[in-house]
């Protein structure tokens, strides 16, 4: 089975824990919009009623409104009952990291105040450590942002500001992204809070003790990982 189907899977699974009358946070990415379209789809068939969206980022609010996904803020709706987003990698304690698509920032602000936070991912995104697989992405207030690349370098990082068609890349928020690559991260905590504490430094990709439930989908059929 391909990648796509598997992210597919995993991302229809968990649109399936969404009730009627739910605040759903809509998460970014390729299989995020898997559960996007499975909502609407069941929104259509008159399977769910009255769900509210609060998406994680501009091109989620674009398709959801395109799928006639009812939409809400977290200023009129400060908790949210379940958001279900992807991931670039997750270990073995349903620590994330996120952000290959540049939502970070608010994939994070309304993680954090999801009282379920359901990750969708196909099985190559598995990994024993952090960093293994994938570099960590870092939201950089534009202004001296190469004062934080050479804070993140110190810190062991190779980085790499994020380009799109030859420009620099810019966030929702009009930040700029320093992909760091780490290598296996022996305490991602430590490293989050390390991060969290520079000026300048938005925010990161590390999503620590946030996921709840982990969906993953592979060859041999879909897994439900729950936080013990
Ligand atoms: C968006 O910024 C990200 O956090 C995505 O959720 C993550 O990069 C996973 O993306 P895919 O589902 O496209 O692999």
């Amino acid at each position: 089975m391909d990648v796509k189907s598997l992210k597919k899977q995993a991302a229809e699974t968990a649109a399936e824990w969404v009730e009627s009358g739910m605040v759903v946070g809509l998460g970014s990415g390729s299989t995020a919009i898997f559960a996007t379209r499975r909502l609407a789809q069941r929104l259509g068939q008159g399977e769910l009623q009255d769900i509210l969206g609060v998406p994680t980022s501009l091109a989620t609010e674009a398709a959801a409104n395109a799928l006639g996904i009812p939409l809400t803020t977290l200023a009129a709706r400060p908790r949210v009952d379940m958001t279900i987003d992807g991931a670039d990698e997750v270990d073995p304690d349903l620590n994330v990291i996120k952000g290959g698509g540049g939502a970070l920032l608010r994939e994070k602000i309304v993680a954090q105040v999801s009282a379920r936070l359901v990750i969708v991912v196909d099985e190559s995104k598995l990994s024993q450590r952090l960093g293994t697989r994938f570099y960590v992405p870092v939201e950089t207030a534009p202004f001296s942002w190469e004062s934080q690349a050479g804070f993140l370098e110190h810190q062991g990082a190779e980085v790499a500001l994020r380009m799109d068609e030859g420009r620099p890349y810019r966030t929702d928020q009009g930040n700029l992204i320093l992909d760091c690559r780490f290598g296996p991260i022996a305490d991602a905590a430590e490293l989050a809070a390390t991060l969290k504490s520079r000026a300048g430094i938005v925010e990161h990709g590390l999503f620590i003790g946030m996921a709840s439930d982990v969906v993953v989908a592979g060859v041999d059929g879909v897994r439900h990982l729950r936080k013990p």
